[in-house]
């Protein structure tokens, strides 16, 4: 059982982390940035509203999103935890989350916040590449595909996604500053906020993890 929170800046490595978090503790990874992503691929209505925030850098609007969330949560897989990535994002989707748990009679297990110096980001976002198949993401830099252009896992081809373009990149660290920092101290208050170095080796970031939650 784990009830878990991934937080952090664009490209601090949640998506990463998450591959590996649910892999261990069998739990469904719930990404709004995925669920947002697959309804703009499949052009749904969802995915038509999402879209012009994501270009733009900019959030999608609250009530949306925690409508979205919450009833994801509802789904039977979720009864024995979930890790949530990239939401809460804002503090009045910390408040909505906290208002359903507390409705549903759970409570957060850990805050995960990963941090990672801006320059780093710029670069490391640059150089990522993702999967169109399974989703696998990699850096061409720091986790290069076995083959240019190619999934290790499934031999799917590899994507730059759109939001990595270096404008838009400024523009979700901005909106990361202004909306989503303040959660840091939200959990913080909490007591259930724990730190982790995002800048090490993935392998070494996901030991610190284990070894937290224990
Ligand atoms: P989302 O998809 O959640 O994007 P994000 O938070 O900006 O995070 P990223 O996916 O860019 O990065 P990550 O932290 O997962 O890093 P990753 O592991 O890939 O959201 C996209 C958009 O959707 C938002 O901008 C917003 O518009 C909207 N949205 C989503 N949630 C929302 C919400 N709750 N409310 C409103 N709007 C919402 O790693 C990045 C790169 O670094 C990769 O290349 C990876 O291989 C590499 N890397 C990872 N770890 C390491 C390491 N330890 N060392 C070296 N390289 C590493």
């Amino acid at each position: 059982m784990l009830r878990a929170v991934l937080l952090g800046p664009p490209g601090a490595g949640k998506g990463t982390q998450a591959v590996k978090l649910v892999d261990k503790y069998q739990v469904p990874h719930i990404s709004t940035g995925d669920i947002f992503r697959k309804n703009i691929s499949e052009g749904t209505e969802l995915g038509v509203k999402a879209k012009s925030y994501i270009d733009a850098g900019k959030l999608v609007p609250d009530e949306l999103t925690c409508e979205i969330v919450t009833s994801r949560l509802l789904e039977d897989d979720c009864a024995n935890g979930f890790l949530l990535d990239g939401f809460p994002r804002t503090i009045f989707q910390a408040d909505k989350l906290d208002q359903f748990l507390k409705e549903n009679g759970m409570k957060l297990d850990i805050v995960i916040n990963l941090s990672v110096p801006s320059e780093q980001i710029i670069s490391r976002l640059s150089g990522r590449r993702i999967c169109r198949s399974c989703g696998a993401s990699y850096n061409i830099v720091t986790i290069p595909p076995k083959k240019e252009g190619v999934c290790d896992r499934c031999g799917g081809e590899l994507y730059q996604r759109k939001d990595d373009a270096p404008e838009t990149v400024a523009s979700r660290l901005k909106t990361y500053d202004e909306q989503t920092a303040p959660l840091v101290d939200y959990y913080k208050n909490t007591g259930v906020l724990a730190d982790f170095d995002g800048t090490k080796d993935a392998e070494a970031i996901f030991g610190d993890i284990v070894q937290t939650i224990g």
